[in-house]
């Protein structure tokens, strides 16, 4: 089989290493993906991406836990162990000299004949991307950033379950590009109902009052590990939080409104379609709940 050459150390001239990858726990230039893989053909993988802090990758166990979901979901089945996953992934963050990390690992099915069958399938292919990751622009913390609600669907959790995290992102790379050529940072993907489901790759809250809302895993969506850590410190620091349903109206309406995701945390979002959502500025409990998530990580990571 033909095999699909790639890089895996990679620095500017005289710096630091940028980017590593290891592939089946190989970081050298022998290592490949064939093209046969159904990764690659047909979107047949899982992946997950957390941050790391002072290099330490935050959550990983409940990272690994949903990727593991993620598989059984599709039927796939791991042929290697959750210790050599782990240690791949820490063997890529030593290679890497940064404590800001972006930590990407995708798991395919693996190669075999062209056919949709899965038992084609021979072994699965493991691929770490690590990564540098510069700190992002202050502006979308201080300033906030806007969003357009676009028509293409999230899938029904009949289809490719949204709360699967695959390498099926078609949809969400399609809301992108009509998010990108609307000069918006990003699209807000609804389900078949009309109701909000989240962003292209973050899940998305509402403030009404003082009160914290997210659309329910119901609605079709992941369960962001964001999502989930925000739910619990919101409720432990007595903060009113609830799921429920969305509507574009009343996302529209609320006095405030962000997103969440492991590698961005929490950006205020200050206009949707346009339409200014509360002062059109930054709120103030969304300035506050990201205060005390980033406290919390702080004290995760002394622990
Ligand atoms: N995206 N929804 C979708 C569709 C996502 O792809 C992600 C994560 C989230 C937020 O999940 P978490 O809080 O666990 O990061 C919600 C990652 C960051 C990515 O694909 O790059």
């Amino acid at each position: 089989m033909k095999k699909l050459g790639t890089f895996f150390l990679k620095a500017t001239k005289g710096l630091a290493i940028k980017e590593v990858v290891s592939i089946n726990g190989q970081i050298d230039s022998k290592a490949a993906i064939s093209v046969f893989d159904r990764g690659f053909l047909y979107g047949d993988s899982v992946y997950e991406v957390t941050l790391t802090y002072n290099k330490i990758p935050f959550l990983l166990d409940e990272h690994l836990d949903r990727l593991y979901r993620s598989a059984r979901s599709i039927h796939m089945e791991f042929s290697f162990s959750r210790e050599e996953l782990i240690k791949d992934i820490n063997n890529v963050i030593e290679k890497l000299e940064g404590d800001r990390q972006y930590i990407r690992v995708i798991v395919t099915r693996g190669a075999g004949e062209i056919n949709l069958d899965p038992s084609a399938a021979t072994k699965n292919n493991l691929v770490i991307i690590g990564r540098n990751l510069p700190e992002y622009p202050i502006s979308w913390y201080e300033k906030g950033v806007s969003m357009i609600i676009t028509d293409i669907l999230r899938n029904s959790k009949r289809s490719m379950d949204p709360g699967v995290k695959s390498g099926n992102y078609l949809n969400n790379v399609l809301a992108m590009a009509e998010a990108k050529e609307k000069k918006a940072f990003d699209a807000i993907m609804l389900n078949y109902k009309g109701n909000i489901t989240e962003g292209t790759t973050s899940n998305i809250w509402i403030v009404e009052g003082s009160r914290f809302v997210t659309p329910p895993l119901d609605a079709g969506l992941l369960g962001g590990i964001t999502r989930k850590t925000l739910l619990l410190i919101a409720s432990k620091n007595n903060l009113s939080v609830s799921e429920e349903n969305i509507s574009p109206e009343r996302l529209k309406a609320a006095d405030e409104c962000f997103l969440t995701s492991s590698t961005k945390e929490i950006v205020p979002i200050i206009s949707v379609d346009d339409c200014p959502i509360g002062t059109g500025t930054p709120g103030p409990h969304t300035k506050s709940l990201h205060k005390i998530y980033k406290k919390f990580v702080q004290e995760s990571l002394k622990k």
